[in-house]
């Protein structure tokens, strides 16, 4: 995997999966963005990831404002040059049953999680296409092809992904973009960590490999994706999942 050079931005790369991600791609050597809506973390983070030997900039992003979108990637643009990998993480939930679901949680998990891909991914695709060369990847969630009591907003953010990213890679494949999903299934973070015992034990029951992902196993698949090794791989889904979907 030579990425010598590149330059890549990790939205919501402050912590959890985004930090991990920003982890893998630093000791591959890549220049890093860290957007995050929060500055305090994702200063945090690029002072953490910086240690890795990488230049890394953190830089204060809510990732469903066109506007402070539009501003984010001239800003990275003008200070490195260009940007080979976008890696569209930032995510929230906002659960609830479909009947009990409020209009505002439906539209905040729409617009940040699934509004924010196609804003990111118009700005990078416009400076990737320059380049002639692209990595997108969007990170989408075992729910968008099972669906989860509780996650109509999520569930449809994240199916929605998917669309949008096969659409993105025929569009742009001919510029030497390629764009493709992750799809984790449950992963250990701290909100994972807060389910009581015996449901996270009813949870790894239905996992074949009998664990939670860590970060480190969603963070592997999208170094892959994000490489120039993976060239001939365009518009897929790759599950990390553990076998609980296939
Ligand atoms: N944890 C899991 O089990 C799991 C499973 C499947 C998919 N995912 C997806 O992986 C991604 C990362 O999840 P995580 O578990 O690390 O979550 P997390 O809550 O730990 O991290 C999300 C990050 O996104 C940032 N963020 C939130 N809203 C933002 C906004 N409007 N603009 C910019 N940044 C914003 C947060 O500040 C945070 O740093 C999400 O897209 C999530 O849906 C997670």
């Amino acid at each position: 995997m030579d990425f010598n050079g590149q330059v890549a931005v990790v939205t919501g790369g402050a912590r959890g999966i985004g930090k991990a991600i920003a982890e893998g791609l630093a000791k591959k050597g890549i220049t890093l963005v860290i957007a995050d809506i929060s500055l305090e973390q994702a200063t945090e983070t690029s002072a953490e990831v910086g240690k890795l030997g990488v230049k890394t900039i953190a830089v204060k992003l809510d990732v469903s404002k066109s506007d402070e979108v539009t501003k984010t990637f001239e800003d990275v643009s003008k200070e490195f040059g260009r940007i080979d990998i976008l890696i569209n993480n930032a995510g929230i939930t906002r659960d609830g049953l479909v009947l009990r679901m409020k209009e505002d949680d439906w539209d905040a998990v729409i617009n940040i999680n699934l509004k924010s891909v196609f804003l990111c991914s118009k700005e990078a695709v416009k400076i990737m296409a320059k380049q002639r060369y692209g990595r997108v990847v969007n990170i989408a969630s075992v729910v968008a092809f099972m669906g989860n009591p509780g996650q109509a907003n999520y569930s449809a953010s994240k199916a929605g992904i998917v669309g949008l990213t096969k659409t993105i890679a025929k569009e742009y494949a001919s510029r030497g973009i390629t764009a493709n999903v992750v799809a984790p299934g449950f992963i250990t973070t701290a909100m994972t960590d807060a389910l009581p015992e015996n449901v996270k034990e009813e949870m790894k029951r239905a996992i074949p490999l009998g664990r939670f992902g860590t970060v480190e196993d969603v963070a592997n698949a999208v170094v892959f994706l994000a490489s120039p090794d993976s060239g001939y791989i365009t518009g897929q889904v790759v599950h990390v999942n553990g076998g609980m979907y296939m």
